[in-house]
């Protein structure tokens, strides 16, 4: 699914160039559920963005299904992005004004869907992260696991192929993090998607088959034979 080859991203702050990613080397296949840990700035939500066509890379190849996207146009870019990937962040991004269920329509408008259909996905999908009774809330009305699943339905409806995650239990107690965790992982199984998720949990990580480590850029990737 994903290829990447001697994929670099550097960010330049005044005279300084910083190598957000170095010469990173990885394959993704298809289905695949694969965790990213590391120290804070050592690359991993950049490895995010370039996954998710957020931004390109500045040098080395990034192919989704055979395209490489480091030569899409913008407008190319979008569209792959609203199309085959849903992004969970650390932050819920929910939009404060509207409901769960408007939120989670709001990912189906680039792509055309008409306004009942709309609906009736937002409200499936709501109803698939067991907030059925909760389609009229507003965020500020919902606990932060609450808020966390209607990001998760708002990743989902679309039915992408990539649902990726950075630190999506992050701002969570731990009670909650166990039930994001349950939800991801039962979407990930239901659905077929290749999952890709950051984590500083190391009780996650430890359960997972295939676990990348990013430091400074540099990327090693370990198989877990006993999970
Ligand atoms: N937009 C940006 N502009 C400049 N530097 C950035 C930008 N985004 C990230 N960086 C730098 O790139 C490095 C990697 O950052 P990041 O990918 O956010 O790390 P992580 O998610 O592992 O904490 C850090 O040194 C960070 O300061
Ligand atoms: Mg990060």
């Amino acid at each position: 699914m994903y290829e990447l080859r001697n994929l670099t991203k550097t960010y330049t702050r005044g005279k300084d160039t910083i190598r957000a990613l170095d010469a990173v080397d990885l394959t993704i296949p298809q289905g695949d559920r694969l965790l990213i840990q590391g120290p804070t700035g050592g690359g991993k939500s950049t490895l995010l963005q370039m996954l998710g066509a957020l931004d390109r890379p500045t040098s080395g190849e990034l192919l989704l299904d055979g395209t490489d996207l480091a030569k899409l146009s913008e407008a190319r870019l979008t569209r792959l992005r609203s199309e085959n990937i849903g992004f969970v962040f650390q932050s819920f991004n929910l939009i404060p004004t509207l409901t769960a269920q408007e939120n989670v329509e709001t990912a189906l408008v680039p792509l055309g869907v008409k306004t009942k259909e709309r609906r009736e996905l937002a409200a499936e999908a709501l109803e698939s992260v067991g907030l059925g009774e909760r389609r009229a809330h507003l965020p500020a009305e919902m606990s932060g696991g609450q808020q966390q699943r209607v990001a998760i339905a708002r990743a989902l409806v679309k039915r992408p192929k990539v649902l990726l995650a950075d630190e999506p239990t992050g701002n969570l107690d731990e009670s909650m993090r166990d039930e994001i965790m349950d939800v991801l992982e039962r979407q990930w199984k239901e659905h077929g998607l290749t999952f890709i998720m950051v984590t500083h949990d190391s009780a996650i990580a430890k359960k997972a088959p295939r676990v990348a480590t990013i430091r400074k850029g540099r990327l090693t990737v370990r198989e877990n034979a006993g999970a």
